[in-house]
């Protein structure tokens, strides 16, 4: 089977880049990936805690670790210090993971601070995928061999209203995902879209992992899997069902409708919430 065993002997040995590496589903690829013996390069903003992960990683797992404290909300700027910091090392996994949604779902007009979080998430959810993508991408070529993870999201899967942009740009990164794996699987290279429901992060203000809203290393062992396999994945069981569902039972039109209810529930309790509070 083309899952983890065949992904560790394509990879052991290398190293990995995640963006976004010290929460969640990033922090849980960087250990899952160190823990098949794959050196790890962490890129995140806070340089307390890139150090405090890199360390959790090397004690657990005795491999290699490097740091870059980068804001994925800036220009372009950042990828010339990207690129140095990867100079010399021989990239076998990329996992570009980084990404934000809104604090919480809103129409577009009102977002607030809309200009910025504008120019925020497209740099962060679509340029970041790439920019990297273009800088390890060739070595991978010449070597015929990489893997490209891209972290998409199941709000890709259909329109999702008052998350509207962060829809949108989940809907690019699966796109690019797709297009590029036809286009380089001859050179021996995997580009896997990963399109999850909720999972217990920071982002998702799930505190409590269940069945349907996995913690992130439940769902990234599930979801590493799958590489090899699936092109596009949900990358879990409980996941792939519910997308079996959106996608291929109900009709469109009425899971955009299901969704705008959803999302104008959670943002009247957003509200809710800012008032009991008396914000
Ligand atoms: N959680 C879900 O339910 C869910 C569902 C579908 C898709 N996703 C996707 O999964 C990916 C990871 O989400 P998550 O829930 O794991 O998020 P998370 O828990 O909020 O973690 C985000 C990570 O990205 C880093 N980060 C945030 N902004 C950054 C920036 N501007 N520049 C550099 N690093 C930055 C954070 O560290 P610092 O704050 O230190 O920079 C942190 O390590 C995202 O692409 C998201 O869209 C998540």
């Amino acid at each position: 089977m083309m899952c983890c065993d065949n992904f560790k002997s394509r990879t052991l040995l290398e190293n990995s880049v995640v963006t976004g590496a010290t929460d969640g589903i990033g922090k849980a690829y960087a250990k899952e990936l160190a823990k098949h013996g794959m050196s790890i390069v962490l890129i995140s903003r806070s340089q307390e805690k890139l150090d405090q992960v890199a360390n959790e990683i090397r004690e657990q797992f005795k491999v290699e670790t490097k740091t870059l404290a980068l804001d994925f909300g800036e220009g372009t700027e950042i990828y010339k210090v990207i690129e140095a910091g990867l100079d010399g090392l021989e990239i076998g996994i990329l996992v570009n993971n980084v990404g934000i949604s809104y604090n919480y779902p809103e129409y577009f007009l009102d977002v607030p601070d809309l200009d910025n979080v504008v120019n925020k998430m497209i740099n962060i959810n679509i340029v970041s995928v790439c920019k990297m993508t273009k800088m390890v991408l060739p070595a991978m070529v010449k070597r015929s061999k990489g893997i490209i993870l891209n972290v998409s999201s199941a709000s890709a899967l259909y329109p999702v209203p008052l998350l509207t942009l962060y829809s949108a740009t989940k809907s690019f990164v699966d796109f690019f995902s797709q297009a590029l794996h036809v286009e380089y699987k001859s050179k021996g290279i995997i580009v896997q879209s990963v399109l999850p429901f909720y999972v217990a992060t920071k982002m998702s203000k799930i505190r409590r992992p269940t069945l349907s809203k996995p913690s992130p290393e439940t769902y990234v062992k599930a979801a590493l899997k799958t590489v090899g396999l699936q092109m596009q994945t949900n990358g879990y069981l409980p996941h792939a069902i519910m997308g079996w569902i959106t996608t291929s039972l109900l009709p469109t039109s009425l899971v955009i409708k299901q969704s705008m209810k959803m999302n104008q529930s959670l943002r009247a309790r957003h509200f809710k919430k800012l008032k009991e509070k008396g914000d």
